[in-house]
């Protein structure tokens, strides 16, 4: 979706990342079941604040469409029910990181 999105992966192993994109899809939605903090999305707010790997906020917008667009070209089933499900369900997680990107 954007160059700089692209240059922060320019030295990612992507076949590890999808693993990591895995489990940060189960953290997310406990965290949106739970509501309350765990371990893990929290050390993972802090890799990508302002200080380490300087994830900008508008940058998990995009991360939300790259979900949704994922979602529709493979979910045969897809409509607008759906698609706001995975909006509502991710939110939380996005809020959390978007919170915790000024240390
Ligand atoms: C809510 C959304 C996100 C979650 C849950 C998430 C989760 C993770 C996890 C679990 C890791 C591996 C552990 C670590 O390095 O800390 C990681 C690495 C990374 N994430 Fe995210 N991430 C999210 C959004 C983003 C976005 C929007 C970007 C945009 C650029 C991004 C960029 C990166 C980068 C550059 C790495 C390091 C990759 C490497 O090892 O080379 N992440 N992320």
């Amino acid at each position: 979706m954007s160059e700089d999105i692209r240059d922060k992966f320019a030295n990612t192993d992507m076949e590890n990342q999808i693993g990591v994109l895995q489990k940060s899809m189960y953290h997310m939605i406990s965290f949106h079941i739970l509501k309350t903090e765990n371990d893990f999305l929290d050390r993972i707010a802090e890799t990508h604040n302002h200080s380490h790997y300087d994830i900008k906020l508008e940058y998990y917008d995009h991360w939300l469409e790259s979900l949704i667009a994922t979602v529709k070209e493979t979910d045969p089933l897809f409509d607008s029910e759906v698609e706001l499900a995975w909006r509502i369900t991710f939110s939380s997680g996005i809020l959390y990181m978007k919170m915790h990107y000024d240390p």
